[in-house]
């Protein structure tokens, strides 16, 4: 049996509150699953920020990098918790993971389960009564105009001083302070996402009556950086010619992906045209409650729910917990297809459903979901039933 070593970064939050239940379905794992952990839980973020001055403690990028299997965060980010030139305090943890660990792939499944609503139109099935919505987002992660936060105007400026304003006064309706923001795409950056998106096509089961497909979406009509995306997105589709593809940009892909999310499978874009469109596509899964996401890369691994830490809801024991429980099941599934481990992919098996039998048999949810269930109820009801799957496939 397999022991993977996992590091929690619960954060800011609500992403401790949700954290507490993949620590709750991760116990029922490791006393009754055919699996093993050795967890180890690192303080970072905005709040930790403001009580001791620093966003994690030193040496913990490093321990993430080398002892550490995957990661799993909860969320970063907190009102008022600034680093000293203005960016968001914690920011460096999740984008300097990203990027220090290149995990390039955002992998971000939108799909609607039975018994969650559509928040758009309210149903769940389309009359053809295939599937609805189950489609993969998958977002450049390390490149665009989240490169490295630091390297903003600094870089821009060319010799200018670091963290001082670029005055330019040369062109017409650009004049006084001005900040730049790079957005480097490379040809490697592009296309080792854009293969990773294939592999993933070619993975997926196909659903009745929806071919496998891959979208490509970028604004290659206006931008550099997305023409080279587009170009190399054809020659990777040109080597695989029994994949259907399709190309967008991102505007009218906004809208498509809203009026016929049906017609997706597999989306590739560039990193945030990514963090825009997954936010918008949660709601045709139920909200942000239910989006997971995997951030992958060829040697490390990082899980996280895409929520944020929702002030507003913090210390209320309210927000729903199944985006870090799907967020953990992406976790089985990625170590177990790494590992080539059967028993991570049945844990993965166990624990999706779980999640989808609670949804579809009615059980209590939290309030994102028309419900009223607390983050504790929910988490601790779907780890029960994971510990019944897991007794029951033992005996
Ligand atoms: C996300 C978040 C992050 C991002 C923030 C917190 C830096 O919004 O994971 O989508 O923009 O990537
Ligand atoms: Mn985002």
């Amino acid at each position: 049996m397999a022991t993977y070593r996992v590091t929690l970064l619960p954060g800011d939050g609500t992403g401790r509150e949700v954290v507490e239940e993949v620590k709750r379905v991760l116990t029922v794992f490791q006393e009754y699953g055919p699996i093993s952990f050795e967890i180890n839980e690192i303080p970072c973020g905005g709040q930790h920020f403001l009580e001791t001055g620093e966003e994690w403690p030193a040496g913990s990028f490093e321990h993430c990098r080398d002892n550490t299997d995957a990661i799993i965060v909860g969320a970063v980010g907190w009102p008022g918790a600034k680093l000293p030139n203005g960016d968001i305090a914690g920011g460096q943890v999740l984008l300097g993971l990203r990027s220090g660990l290149d995990l390039y792939a955002n992998v971000r499944p939108v799909k609607l389960y039975n018994g969650v609503n559509h928040k758009v139109h309210g149903g769940f099935r389309d009359i053809w009564n295939h599937e609805l919505v189950d489609m993969v987002i998958i977002r450049e992660n390390t490149e665009g105009l989240y490169h490295a936060l630091l390297r903003r105007s600094a870089l821009a400026a060319q010799g200018g001083q670091k963290d001082k304003p670029i005055i330019i006064d040369k062109f017409p309706g650009l004049n006084g302070q001005v900040e730049w923001d790079a957005r480097p795409i490379s040809r490697n950056g592009s296309e080792r996402v854009i293969r990773f998106a294939f592999d993933i096509a070619k993975r997926r089961e196909s659903r009745k009556g929806v071919s496998q497909k891959v979208t490509c979406v970028d604004k290659s009509n206006v931008t550099r950086g997305c023409r080279l995306f587009r170009e190399v997105f054809r020659e990777v589709a040109s080597e695989n010619e029994n994949m259907e593809t399709n190309e967008a940009f991102i505007d009218a892909f906004s809208m498509w992906l809203v009026r016929n999310p049906e017609d997706l499978d597999v989306v590739v874009l560039p990193n945030m045209f990514g963090d825009i469109a997954t936010d918008l596509a949660s709601v045709l899964q139920g909200g942000m409650g239910m989006a997971a996401s995997a951030n992958i890369g060829d040697n490390h691994m990082l899980f996280e729910p895409v929520h944020g830490s929702s002030p507003k809801y913090a210390g209320k024991n309210k927000v729903n917990p199944i985006a870090a429980l799907s967020s953990t099941q992406l976790m089985f599934e990625s170590l177990g297809s790494r590992n080539n481990d059967d028993e991570a992919i049945l844990c993965s098996e166990v624990l999706e459903r779980a999640i989808s039998e609670h949804l579809s048999s009615g059980a209590p949810v939290t309030y994102d979901l028309g419900g009223q269930a607390s983050t504790t109820q929910v988490g601790s009801a779907i780890a029960q039933s994971c510990r019944g799957i897991l007794e029951e496939i033992s005996s």
